[in-house]
């Protein structure tokens, strides 16, 4: 990949740009507005900081991952010479779709279009677009610079060289690209958002304390955070809607979200990004 762009500077957005270019691929990071766009470079400065002082990059790296980076507010400018489109927008189906729409009129034929969603079908998406065969999901995960995996959703249109050229993407960002096939939460969500549920329902039914829900995971089964502080670090609201999407897709009880999350995210507690969750932040 000479160029992409990575639609969205928000958590996933901006780690996404981050590992493009520090890998030396040229980036085009498309946001709403300017002010937006310099909130997701700043981060990706700060991120490349942390790096820096870790001594996992040198200071003339970060300078040349900072140029690799180009911002734009129209996503027809920024999509118009690239290789790849990395969608990272809010997951909502109808917002999706209508960034799919533009970039498909605007992103040379022979572009891959990649969604990074947790959890819509990448067969739905594809489908709103001209060209299903090169669309695929391309799902990171958070602290995108750190974590090795990237989730590789197979839509039932997506052909074998669209799988390999994102696999070997994968790769060159120095991911672990796992394939699977597009069913309600993947394996990442279907396996992490049950796990997550089951630890609420112990909150809810007093079978222990958030800390100690947590205390059990880590010290029991060397998870590096228990799940109620990952769900605070997801965000609880995001936890709810992959929950309600594998128990809509399923139609199986074993997912339904526990009422305590569903309270949580009516109170506006939504973890890490309100302040608050299952621990204050
Ligand atoms: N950018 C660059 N480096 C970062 C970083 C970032 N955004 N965040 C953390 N790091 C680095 C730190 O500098 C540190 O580096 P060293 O190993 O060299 O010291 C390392 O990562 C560990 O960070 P910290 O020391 O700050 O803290 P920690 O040891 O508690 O680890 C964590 C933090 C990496 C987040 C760890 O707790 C962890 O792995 N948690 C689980 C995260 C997880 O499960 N993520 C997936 C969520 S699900 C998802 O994203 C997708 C979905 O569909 C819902």
């Amino acid at each position: 990949m000479k160029k992409v762009a990575v639609i969205g500077g928000g958590t996933m957005g901006n780690g996404i740009c981050h590992v493009f270019a520090m890998n030396g691929t040229s980036v085009n990071l498309i946001e709403m507005n300017q002010e937006l766009a310099d909130k997701a470079l700043a981060t990706i400065e700060k991120n490349l900081d942390r790096m820096v002082n870790k001594e996992k990059i040198d200071s003339a790296q970060k300078v040349e991952t900072l140029e690799n980076i180009e911002t734009h507010t129209s996503t027809v400018d920024g999509v118009k010479d690239v290789d790849l489109v990395v969608e990272a927008v809010p997951e909502n189906f109808e917002l999706k779709k209508n960034v799919f729409s533009d970039v498909d009129k605007a992103a040379p034929e022979d572009a891959i279009l990649a969604s990074n969603t947790s959890s819509i079908s990448i067969t739905k998406l594809a489908a709103t677009t001209s060209r299903p065969e090169q669309f695929i999901g391309m799902h990171f995960f958070n602290p995108v610079p750190v974590m090795k995996l990237v989730e590789i959703v197979r839509g039932l249109d997506t052909n074998q060289e669209t799988v390999d050229t994102i696999e070997e993407t994968a790769k060159l960002l120095n991911k672990n690209p796992v394939e699977v096939a597009d069913y309600p939460g993947f394996v990442s969500n279907r396996v992490l958002m049950p796990m997550i549920n089951e630890a609420i329902y112990c909150v809810y039914e007093g079978v222990a304390e958030p800390e100690d829900v947590d205390s059990v995971m880590k010290l029991g089964m060397a998870h590096p955070m228990g799940p109620l502080r990952l769900a605070d670090f997801i965000g609880l609201d995001v936890c709810l809607d992959i929950l309600n999407v594998l128990h809509e897709g399923f139609k199986d009880p074993k997912y339904r979200p526990c009422p305590l999350l569903v309270k949580m995210v009516d109170a506006g507690k939504l973890g890490d990004k309100t302040g608050e969750g299952f621990y204050e932040h």
